[in-house]
């Protein structure tokens, strides 16, 4: 077991460079499975999810090879499971995107139900009505689903999500590639890496219309052919090096972002004190003084997002004044972080969807341990801000989805180490 050891109180300088968009990246690369020919994919973040994909592929029978600086070149033509390795499968959430991938080339697919951050309910009925619209008979048992062509064949259909789902949005637009027909996906999600998914298939030859929209139109065409593309900025960890420095002080450039799909968290930043300037592609983040206390809701795209909610909070735990912290995506999300929050001097009071933030001068370190990817990543920022020192445990969930974090904040100024115990 490794742990990360940060010595709080250093102020953050300098240039920190944004990886792929984790979420982009583990929806394109169980894409690739609808594509005969090689991908070439750009600005792969190298991420334990993305390792685990890579080996779910190359299990499948892909030819997969990995270079330095992100890229890695896929090549799904031989593929013929459609039973990816169930334990690989369970090792994260996004191993559901095989579902959508291996109906639409295949017209079957038997996959186990994903593991990943476990911090509320994550059903997926949607996902799952989805594929029936288009056609599909399911099967589902405790442990897997089992997806086969029903008995009018595979086709393009009109689906309205009963609710916003980023991941539906994504498996339905994939399921629907190779049917022939229209599918119309009404209620969509409008998140940056639904319209990098929509972007990387219609490089690959597919017809995706409205991407970014809640309205997004598939004309199915019959096969795609390989090609070269590049991921978007992780809009999600570029979130919380700001966050970083905000809670810590400094002064930073994030580089390789894009400053529009950052909007929403650089206005609640900008509310709570902190100075920040857009370029083309980065953004410079000035932190200099104490926080002021903010009124914050999560909300889909382009709302403020959910995966934002624990780092924001970590800012506003150091804040003056009374913070309110309201999460409208997944409820039980402040249980994986506030109680250990609490351990570093925070005063948080959580009523129904609701956090109560009252901001103390500052946190002191504490032995504290991470219970998803972003309340770890959380706990990090609270451990550069804090006095003292924080030891920070189960940081597997952080390297699930922050690319070389210590390297990269350690060039920031910071005081942090991975131990192995
Ligand atoms: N929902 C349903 N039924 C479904 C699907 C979703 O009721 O079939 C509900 C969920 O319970 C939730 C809401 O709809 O209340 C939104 O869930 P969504 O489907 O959008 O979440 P997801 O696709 O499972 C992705 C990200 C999450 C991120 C959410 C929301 C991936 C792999 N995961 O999850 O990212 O929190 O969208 O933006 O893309 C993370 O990166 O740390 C992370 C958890």
């Amino acid at each position: 077991m490794a742990r990360y050891k940060i010595v709080g109180g250093n102020r953050l300088s300098g240039e920190v460079t944004i990886s792929g968009a984790k979420n982009a990246a583990v929806a394109i690369l169980p894409a690739t499975i609808l594509v005969r020919g090689k991908c070439r994919i750009e600005n792969v973040p190298d991420i334990s999810d993305v390792r685990i994909l890579l080996d779910i592929l190359k299990d499948l029978g892909a030819s997969v090879s990995r270079e330095e600086g992100g890229v890695v070149e896929i090549d799904c033509t031989n593929v013929t499971s459609t039973h990816p390795n169930p334990e690989l499968v369970r090792k994260m959430r996004a191993s559901y995107y095989l579902m959508g991938s291996l109906l639409s080339r295949f017209g079957k697919a038997n996959v186990a139900l994903p593991g990943g951050c476990n911090f509320a309910s994550r059903p997926i009925d949607q996902h799952i009505k989805g594929f029936m619209a288009l056609g599909a008979s399911v099967e589902e048992t405790e442990d897997y689903v089992n997806l086969t062509e029903g008995p009018m064949g595979l086709h393009g259909n009109r689906v309205s999500l009963d609710v916003v789902s980023v991941g539906a949005t994504m498996n339905i637009i994939m399921a629907a590639c190779l049917l022939p027909g229209r599918t119309i996906i009404e209620n969509a999600a409008k998140e940056p890496h639904i319209v990098d998914l929509a972007n990387f298939l219609n490089t690959m030859g597919a017809n995706i219309s409205g991407a970014g929209t809640d309205t997004v139109k598939i004309r199915g065409v019959e096969s795609l052919r390989g090609g070269t593309y590049a991921i978007i900025p992780d809009q999600i960890e570029a979130g919380t090096y700001m966050a970083a420095v905000a809670a810590a002080g400094g002064n930073v450039l994030v580089r390789n972002v894009i400053p529009k799909h950052m909007d929403c968290i650089t206005s609640k930043l900008s509310e709570m004190g902190v100075q920040i300037f857009n370029y083309d592609d980065s953004i410079r983040v000035i932190s200099e003084g104490r926080l002021r206390c903010a009124t914050v809701k999560t909300r889909p795209y382009p709302g403020f997002p959910t995966d934002m909610q624990a780092q924001i909070c970590v800012c506003m735990t150091i804040a003056s004044g009374l913070s309110k912290l309201t999460e409208s995506v997944y409820e039980t999300r402040f249980f994986g972080y506030c109680s250990e929050l609490a351990n570093m001097g925070a005063d948080i009071s959580i009523s129904g969807k609701t956090a109560n933030v009252n901001g103390r001068k500052k946190l002191h370190g504490a032995m504290v341990c991470a219970r998803d990817l972003r309340a770890g990543a959380a706990l990090v920022i609270a451990g550069l801000a804090a006095e003292g020192t924080t030891y920070v445990g189960n940081i597997g969930y952080v390297e699930r989805g922050y690319e070389r974090i210590v390297e990269k904040l350690t060039a920031l100024g910071a005081d942090i180490q991975r131990i192995e115990d």
